[in-house]
């Protein structure tokens, strides 16, 4: 039989794991235990009515304080234990407003590639296609069969980076860094047959001391449409359409030139210059002004004389379509070389070359 110390004794102990409960399942598990359906204090319970009534009144009262004040405790350590639970838990959630923010670096195109897109999205919308060659090229797509033989002089033009294996003679100069991206045109015609609609974005390499116009490393984009009856005229509407799309669009930096610019075609006047020039691979060869968008060809800080030069063009030479197989009896065509670091320089008032590659992110977040 149990007796009131046996009862206060389990209540001592009970109360002792109570306090010691770390949390609402320990504190459970020590409910079940004393007070659950075959807990210590229930079974005490349970078993009153075995009891003679003097006992039963003694133990019974003992019993029934003792289940009290334990579901006291218990009740008591549950709201301590749950509001720590809940301070744990919100500390573990929180955000500490005070810390300075965690920054997002997004990138963004270079002015270098987005100029080139633009270029190039003009150029698929006239129907051409992109095509590009290797940056390390040979001598004879870089030269030769442009019609610029070995003691050509318009090879002194373009100072030209050689690439030789090592221990090499000096005199073994085939491999060459492009000097233009004219060789893709080699490349492209000797790999297909006419019509031929592309162009070429790319570096190009010359062994050029840097200075605000020159840089070793640039960009071009190369033109090429080779078809049957293509003429001199087809040249300046390809170059006018494109300089009206490139120069005189609408955009945020570029209204006063599009104001201008279309001044200028309203009053009739000339939007692009040919000036007779020399290439070997094209003849006849010009070079290619556009109206100053800026000043709209009066002459400004930016252009001077009212034109801005923007690249080299020219009907195919005849020997360098027999050069690649075609037959100029049949087709005909013309190219175009044009510097992207040039137009973009005008588009956007960048005054030296240089800065395009000395990747200060104070230049290069501006575009
Ligand atoms: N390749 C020439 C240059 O780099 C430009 C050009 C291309 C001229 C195509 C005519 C035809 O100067």
């Amino acid at each position: 039989m149990v007796t009131r110390v046996d009862l206060e004794n389990t209540y001592e102990k009970a109360k002792a794991a109570v306090a010691a409960a770390t949390s609402l399942q320990q504190l459970d598990q020590v409910r079940v235990e004393y007070l659950g359906k075959r807990g210590k204090i229930t079974s005490v319970l349970k078993t009153l009515g075995r009891l003679t009534p003097e006992e039963r009144k003694e133990i019974g009262q003992v019993a029934n304080k003792v289940r009290q004040n334990l579901e006291g405790d218990i009740k008591e350590k549950q709201e301590e234990l749950s509001s720590e639970e809940v301070i744990k838990r919100l500390a573990a959630e929180s955000v500490d407003i005070t810390l300075p923010g965690r920054e997002h670096v997004y990138g963004r195109r270079h002015l270098i590639s987005q100029v080139i897109k633009e270029i190039t999205d003009i150029f698929l919308g006239l129907g051409y296609k992109v095509a590009e060659g290797p940056e390390v090229e040979l001598d004879y797509y870089n030269f030769k069969a442009l019609n610029t033989p070995a003691d050509h002089p318009a090879r002194s033009l373009q100072d030209t980076f050689y690439i030789r294996k090592a221990g090499a003679h000096p005199a073994d100069n085939d491999i060459v860094l492009r000097t233009h991206t004219s060789p893709v045109q080699i490349r492209v015609m000797k790999s297909q047959k006419p019509p031929v609609y592309i162009i070429a974005p790319g570096r190009a390499f010359r062994r050029d001391v840097p200075d605000p116009t020159h840089s070793p490393m640039f960009h071009q984009v190369e033109g090429l449409a080779v078809d049957k009856g293509i003429t001199f005229g087809d040249l300046k509407g390809t170059l006018e359409e494109f300089s009206r799309q490139m120069f005189g669009r609408e955009s945020q930096v570029r209204v006063v030139a599009r104001e201008s610019f279309e001044a200028g075609i309203a009053e009739g006047g000339q939007q692009i210059r040919l000036r007779p020039h020399f290439f070997p691979f094209t003849e006849p060869s010009a070079e290619v002004d556009v109206r100053c968008f800026a000043c709209g060809g009066v002459g400004c800080r930016i252009c001077g004389s009212g034109w801005l030069e923007i690249l080299g063009a020219g009907m195919v030479d005849p020997n360098v379509l027999i050069e690649v197989g075609y037959n100029p009896e049949e087709v005909s065509g013309f190219a175009f070389g044009m510097g992207v670091e040039r137009i973009a320089m005008l588009l956007y008032g960048v005054p030296d070359i240089r800065m395009f590659f000395e990747n200060d992110l104070r230049f290069v977040k501006q575009f």
